[in-house]
């Protein structure tokens, strides 16, 4: 897949199957309630999302295949192991999953970034990243930009953003982003990306929540690839 190189993302349809969907969105809106709960620290009631997201914009659940058996061994899993294997080679492990998830209406947006800013500077992992949409995503529901070929570039500097300093934004000026392209996606499409890759989520201005399901697999940097 030469694009992928060239580009540092690619758009993919069809990535599990209509009934996964169903299950994995089934589980998936417990969890958000779940993280939702423990974010705010009060008591988990996994029928209230919408109660328990009263101040968050986004939300964000970090491995939740580890407490939900249907997000693991998934088809979405699988067909994302081939690609990698056919695209980027061999060695990967699947590193973390999360469940990030913003409200209808007024979900927040993540700001530009490269992945690789959030790892340590000595670290000699290689991070590839699938975004999957449980329902469609739209521009105005805050699907994924992404700048093509940024990944070719180095790790540019970044900084904490005031809401919420655990989220790292690019620092004003120092990349063009006027060659950004949206990445709309049907139910069950998703995007995978390099970490180099400079990419941003509107916010969800939408009336409909934004569901993402991310799996990050990662292998040692090093001779694997041919
Ligand atoms: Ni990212």
């Amino acid at each position: 897949m030469q694009r992928f190189d060239r580009q540092g993302y690619l758009t993919l349809d069809g990535m599990t199957t209509p009934g996964e969907l169903a299950s994995i969105r089934q589980v998936y809106d417990g969890c958000i309630a779940w993280g939702a709960g423990l974010r705010g620290g009060g008591a988990v009631d996994l029928t209230a999302v919408d109660a328990a997201l009263v101040d968050a914009g986004r939300v964000l659940v970090r491995n939740p295949h580890h407490f939900f058996s249907a997000l693991r061994d998934t088809q979405y899993e699988a067909r994302a192991r081939a690609l990698l294997e056919q695209v980027c080679g061999g060695g990967f492990q699947l590193r973390e999953t999360y469940a990030l998830y913003k409200p209808p209406r007024w979900g927040c947006a993540t700001p530009w970034h490269q992945d690789e800013a959030y790892l340590p500077s000595e670290g000699q992992e290689e991070l590839v990243t699938f975004w999957m949409a449980l329902q469609e995503v739209t521009v105005e529901s805050g699907c994924l930009h992404f700048l093509p070929g940024s990944h070719r570039g180095e790790v540019l500097p970044h900084h904490p953003i005031q809401e919420d300093p655990q989220i790292l934004e690019l620092d004003a000026g120092v990349a063009d982003l006027s060659a950004a392209v949206a990445c709309p996606l049907p139910a069950g499409g998703a995007t995978v990306h390099a970490m180099r890759t400079l990419h941003y989520a509107g916010p969800n201005t939408s009336n409909a929540p934004r569901r993402a399901f991310i799996l990050d697999f990662a292998r040692t940097r090093g001779p694997v690839r041919s």
